[in-house]
């Protein structure tokens, strides 16, 4: 079924290969998956070699996985493995047709990389970006061709969550969402077209969501309390797992998008940003056992 808003899929362009800017968790997640389904060389970039080399080994890493469970037969793992490959630049994205950035969730990055990849791509490659918030019509806005720019949203874990929000920015042109709707059928995700707006549908819910939650606990009820209050509803994470798999700082970014749009709404809460500060990557230990450091700073440093 044609997804609502969707345009003529005969406007779609042949994607044959896919540059990734980034090569952190969600990048790699996403390589993988292009390189999977589209079956195209996939380049991920990144600053340093460390990062490069990090990225394409998680990949490589989540295709032995794959290979382990019968997924893919060991031919099929090895033609993957050479699909993806990491470049300390971003010249390697000049025969590209599709390149997706997931770098820092700042604006002015994003509008550096996007002009930085405009020098050496084609003028109809389209430049996608899975920003979890941030403006799409301003990060296009001062590029020679902004109707190229589409937001492209993954939902973490990217292999298996079936949603891709895909977000059209002012100046966004048909041909460019036809080939983000191809590509998104490719990809077998399942693709809502949402407007350019704070933290566009998806996270403007979650971020309601997990606010509330955690205010339940900034205004005192217990850390595991709240976490389990909603156990009977059969979600399938509570919500203080689900910080620890999007990433404090992730949630903290989005909910201040959300504040500076609708103050009224929306809050920042003191102890997501404690947390954030401290660097922990969420409540939980690698166990699961609570992490008393994590939900003291969580409390405010009082419990
Ligand atoms: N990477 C790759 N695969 C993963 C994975 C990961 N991180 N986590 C789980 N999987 C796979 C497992 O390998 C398993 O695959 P298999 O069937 O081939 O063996 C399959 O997913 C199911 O996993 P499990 O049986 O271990 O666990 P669950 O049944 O509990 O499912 C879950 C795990 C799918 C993550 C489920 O808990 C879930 O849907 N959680 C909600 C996630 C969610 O809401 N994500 C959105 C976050 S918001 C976001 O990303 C937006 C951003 O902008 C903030």
């Amino acid at each position: 079924k044609k997804p609502a808003g969707a345009p003529d899929k005969a406007l779609a362009r042949k994607v044959t290969k896919v540059g990734v800017v980034g090569a952190g968790l969600m990048a790699s997640q996403m390589a993988l998956l292009f390189a999977r389904r589209l079956e195209v060389p996939v380049v991920l970039t990144d600053l340093d070699q460390a990062r490069l080399d990090k990225g394409v080994g998680y990949v490589h890493a989540e295709i032995d996985k794959l290979l382990g469970k019968g997924r893919v037969s060991g031919d099929q793992a090895n033609r993957l493995k050479a699909l993806v490959t990491g470049s300390l630049t971003k010249d390697a994205f000049a025969d590209a047709d599709f390149v997706i950035e997931a770098v820092f969730e700042d604006l002015k990055v994003k509008q550096k990389v996007f002009a930085e990849v405009e020098e050496v791509v084609s003028a109809e490659c389209v430049l996608a970006t899975n920003t979890s918030s941030l403006p799409l019509t301003e990060m296009a806005s001062s590029l020679r061709h902004p109707e190229r720019v589409v937001g492209f949203h993954f939902f973490n874990p990217v292999a298996v969550m079936p949603l891709l929000e895909i977000i059209r920015g002012a100046e966004t042109d048909d041909a460019t969402l036809a080939t983000a709707f191809s590509v998104g059928r490719s990809l077998k995700k399942s693709s809502v077209l949402v407007k350019d707006a704070p933290a566009f549908v998806v996270n403007r819910l979650l971020t309601r969501f997990m606010g509330e939650v955690i205010g339940a606990v900034d205004e005192g009820t217990p850390l595991e309390v709240a976490d389990h209050a909603l156990d009977g509803l059969g979600l399938p994470m509570t919500p203080f797992t689900l910080l620890q798999l999007v990433g404090p700082a992730v949630a903290l970014h989005v909910a201040e998008t959300m504040h500076a749009a609708f103050p009224a709404r929306y809050g920042v809460s003191d102890n997501l940003a404690r947390l954030v500060a401290a660097g922990k990557p969420g409540v939980y230990a690698p166990d699961f056992s609570l992490d008393a450091e994590a939900v003291a700073l969580f409390s405010g440093g009082t419990s």
